[in-house]
């Protein structure tokens, strides 16, 4: 069995003092929620804030992008030696990263190699956009999007790895996908996909989170799927109520 994960992508919000006050709310109520894994994503800079403060804690701390590089020349990004100083987690090739700053399969391969280098689990964030879906492409896109980022990766590599299947268009719209139909291609077409590049048993193991619009009123209906194995969370993970809501429906599920 397949342990859930529900994960809060903070994207470009809260200040230091804002992350704090957001901690300070979120940690006794995830806390208790012992079989479900847990983690937040907030800004680079309000991740060593927040790392201190989750430093004993069940709940893991991620960061949102990093570079593949060791170090050097480089303005402006982060290496992944800083990141695991403080990071159990780091969110590799979002959709707004691709969209808005160019990332590409080739661009996350690299990172999701340098990441499981320096120890750190990789959610790995794949996706068709509208007009892909509405031409019938979801199903390409998405396994073209999964061999190419985990390209010549080994099954102990994989093991390691969480997946976030997120249309496109479901993020921060209010427009979920169905859980249905994203189940489907998480069952269909993802796991089959990570089961041709690691193995059945690899791919059996790896946690695939949805996300888009996941809230505290459609996420059980999610989490009952089989193949859905938590949730990536943007707009739903800025309260703690909210977040609490998702956290609680995976620990029931
Ligand atoms: P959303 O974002 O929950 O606000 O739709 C999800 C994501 O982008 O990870």
């Amino acid at each position: 069995m397949r342990k859930k994960f529900v994960a809060g992508n903070w994207k470009m919000n809260k200040t230091i003092s804002e992350a704090r006050q957001l901690v300070a709310e979120l940690q006794p109520l995830l806390e208790p929620l012992h079989n479900i894994d847990r983690a937040v994503c907030p800004t680079s800079l309000a991740l060593p804030a927040v790392a201190d403060m989750l430093a004993d804690s069940e709940i893991g701390v991620g960061a949102q992008n990093m570079y593949w590089e060791e170090s050097g020349a480089f303005t402006g990004e982060l290496a992944p030696a800083m990141v695991a100083e403080i990071c159990q987690y780091v969110i590799i090739g979002h959709s707004e990263r691709r969209q808005f700053f160019g990332e590409t399969d080739e661009s996350v391969n690299r990172k999701v190699k340098a990441a499981l280098a320096h120890g750190l689990t990789p959610i790995v964030c794949i996706g068709e956009s509208l007009e892909e879906n509405q031409a019938g492409q979801t199903a390409a896109v998405v396994s073209r999007q999964v061999r190419g980022g985990l390209a010549d990766l080994s099954p102990e590599q994989g093991a390691k790895l969480v997946i976030a299947y997120e249309p496109i268009w479901a993020i921060g719209t209010g427009l979920a996908a169905t859980p249905e139909d994203a189940n489907a291609i998480h069952r269909d077409v993802v796991r089959p996909a990570l089961a041709e590049i690691f193995g059945d048993d690899v791919a059996q193991r790896i946690q695939i989170q949805y996300g888009g619009s996941v809230k505290p009123d459609n996420a059980a209906a999610f989490f009952a799927q089989s193949d859905i194995d938590g949730a990536l969370v943007g707009g739903a993970s800025l309260k703690a109520a909210a977040f609490e809501g998702i956290a609680k429906a995976a620990a029931e599920a």
